[in-house]
């Protein structure tokens, strides 16, 4: 049993061997630059063994950092595409659980649906990884198995708006991004790490993770750039791009489902809420639900690979920051939403 991390390599060199092959059609040239390039980066201690380099004004591991860059270059949007957006531990799972049925919802009785038998992160893949820790994601392969069928494409990505490809910007691909709390993403994010890294590492503390936090050095960090990035692109291209948070679609899912319907361009009709459509999706995707599925799939090993996806599922409530933070972290995390979030005009997270 392995418990799987797309953000996050077990690998203790500061480079990864990378198979050229699966970046484009062997540009080793392009990797060995890469290479040359690492030796320019901002570094920082990751929050497990690896380093973390600063590049595209964001933190990454060497491979996340490179398959970003063979993303942007090859990865072409369709208009008809769905793009959810989100940094880690904000809710990805359950945006990307949410989005697929409804999208496929004519598709796919509930008796018989995907979200039944896999993740949600197997059904939507990130558009700048691949579906297991040692893939780099086959971007020719997510551009052109398409249209494979005649429903929507739904892709996921934890790029910070900038570093999207130029086509999921200027087509008519609808973006949803999802943002949480930050005491509450960096919580579930340390848990994430504590988990997920590596043994000979030891444990990571989480006095330690909090300082990395705010100074902006994780994985698609700072987290304040990345919010603001997709709150302003928001603003300017509200049709393009619908901006979620955690704490809304908990308070009140159903409004904020039939939202990501209609930007999604495929509305609930009256009759589908006649039915409890909506009801049936949410049910379906709610955390007891997708958490007691992968439990079960994780003791009668009903999957296709080795790896635990029960790590996605924690406790998935609101304000759970208050069991872990001290004052003064929770002040000092507090300090930096509010010069780096609110002075600059994101009214969100104020308490
Ligand atoms: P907690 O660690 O606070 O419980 P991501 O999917 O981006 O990795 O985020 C994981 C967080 O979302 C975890 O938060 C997890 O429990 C929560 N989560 C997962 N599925 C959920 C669902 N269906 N509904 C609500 N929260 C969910």
């Amino acid at each position: 049993m392995v418990l799987i991390s797309w953000y996050s390599s077990s690998s203790n060199s500061s480079f990864p061997i990378i198979n050229s092959s699966q970046i484009s059609s062997g540009d080793e040239r392009y990797q060995l630059e890469f290479q040359e390039l690492l030796k320019t980066l901002p570094k920082e201690d990751g929050w497990k063994s690896d380093f973390l380099y600063q590049h595209q004004g964001f933190w990454g591991q060497p491979r996340l950092l490179l398959s970003s860059e063979a993303c942007q270059k090859q990865f072409q949007a369709y208009d008809t595409d769905v793009l959810l957006a989100t940094q880690p531990k904000s809710g990805t799972t359950w945006l990307k659980a949410l989005a697929f049925a409804i999208a496929n919802r004519k598709r796919y009785a509930l008796s018989s649906h995907p979200l039944l038998l896999s993740i949600s992160h197997k059904l939507v893949p990130f558009i700048e990884h691949g579906t297991s820790n040692d893939e780099v994601a086959d971007h020719h392969q997510i551009s052109n198995n398409y249209p494979s069928s005649q429903s929507q494409r739904v892709l996921s990505t934890h790029l910070p708006y900038a570093s999207l490809p130029k086509s999921a910007k200027t087509s008519a691909c609808p973006i949803v991004y999802l943002c949480r709390n930050p005491k509450d993403t960096f919580v579930s994010k340390w848990h994430y790490m504590s988990k997920i890294g590596s043994e000979d590492f030891g444990s990571l503390s989480i006095e330690r993770a909090h300082d990395l936090y705010c100074r902006g050095v994780s994985l698609f960090g700072p987290f304040w750039k990345h919010i603001l990035g997709y709150w302003e692109a928001s603003l300017e291209s509200p049709k393009k791009i619908l901006f979620l948070t955690y704490e809304e679609m908990k308070e009140d899912t159903e409004y904020q489902v039939k939202r990501l319907a209609k930007h999604m361009g495929c509305p609930f009709s009256t009759e589908e809420e006649n039915k409890g459509i909506i009801q049936d999706i949410i049910k379906l995707c709610s955390f007891e639900n997708l958490k007691k599925l992968e439990e079960s799939r994780e003791n009668i090993s009903i999957k296709d690979d080795d790896d635990d996806y029960t790590v996605f599922y924690r406790k998935g409530v609101v304000g759970d920051w208050v069991n872990y933070l001290t004052p003064q972290m929770a002040e000092r995390l507090d300090q930096v939403t509010k010069e780096k979030l609110h002075d600059h005009g994101f009214p969100m997270f104020k308490d």
